[in-house]
């Protein structure tokens, strides 16, 4: 018996087999569900579908749903749901698994937060907040049972990390959206929370100035004294998915390793 048998949902964006996204999709695939996932076409979209292919393949799922979805676009993402609710009907669960700001104004250096401009400021906000909003206003029409929603976040958006930067901006963005979300949609039986995991190697968090000082905070201070693993991310998703959680919204979950508990 898996936690999520007989459910359908929507996860996204998946990049490659490091993204998040991917464990959060690995872990609900093997606790039964039925799913759909997300990815950026880039450039070269036949180039981007055939990297998260690959990922779904040595994952083990190569069969499942996968459509472009860029969501700064209102059009891609009503493409995108008017095809997953050909395929799905309706869905129980969604995923927002991604984020954007300019790799220019993740660093370090002083003085780099407070030159970022107006359209990058806008940017960051605009993917990796706004998208909760835009997606979850998707999904609503496929989810009339109710149903819940998901979100990744990072301890940037509570706490001054280096170089995190705008993007700590944005996840503060997103939290709030989350809750805002959840209190508007419990009514409808539709649960909306978030994870703040810990720092992963991922193609995303390359980009963010200082990453490996984080590892190595992480694993000298955090009480479990280790970084995280993506299938941690994954296992805690599948709680959050599942009716385990079902009295819990407009909730922040850390899997971090215990390290946003310690003060210095
Ligand atoms: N890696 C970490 O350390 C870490 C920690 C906490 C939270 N997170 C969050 O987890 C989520 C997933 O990131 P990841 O670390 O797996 O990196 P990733 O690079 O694998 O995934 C980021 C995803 O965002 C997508 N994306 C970017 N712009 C988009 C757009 N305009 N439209 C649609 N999709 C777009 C990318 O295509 C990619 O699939 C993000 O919200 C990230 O902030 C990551």
């Amino acid at each position: 018996m898996g936690l999520l048998d007989g459910k359908k949902g929507l996860i996204l964006n998946i990049a490659n087999g490091r993204s998040i996204a991917t464990h959060i999709a690995d872990n609900c695939v093997k606790q039964g569900a039925k799913c759909g996932f997300g990815f950026l076409p880039m450039d070269n979209i036949e180039k981007s579908q055939r990297r998260v292919k690959k990922a779904m393949e040595e994952f083990g799922f190569p069969n499942e749903w996968l459509h472009p979805c860029d969501v700064g676009s209102d059009e891609s993402m009503d493409r995108f749901f008017a095809a997953a609710k050909e395929q799905f009907g309706t869905i129980d669960f969604l995923v927002h698994c991604l984020a954007f700001a300019n790799r220019d104004y993740l660093k370090t250096e002083s003085g780099v937060f407070a030159s970022t401009p107006r359209e990058v400021f806008k940017q960051a906000l605009d993917i990796s907040a706004y998208s909760l909003v835009a997606l979850t206003r998707g999904a609503l029409p496929l989810m009339p049972e109710g149903g819940s929603i998901i979100a990744l976040t990072y301890l940037g958006s509570e706490k001054v990390v280096p170089g995190y930067n705008v993007m700590g901006v944005a996840k503060a963005a997103l939290e709030s959206t989350a809750r805002y979300l959840a209190y508007d949609l419990g009514g409808r039986k539709i649960r909306v929370n978030t994870i703040s995991a810990g720092p992963l190697r991922t193609l995303s968090a390359m980009a963010v100035g200082g990453i490996d000082e984080m590892f190595d905070h992480v694993a000298k201070k955090a009480p479990l004294k280790r970084n995280i693993d993506g299938d941690e991310v994954g296992k805690t998703a599948v709680y959050l998915l599942s009716d385990l959680s079902s009295g819990v919204t407009g909730e922040n979950i850390y899997v971090d390793s215990g390290f946003n508990t310690v003060g210095i």
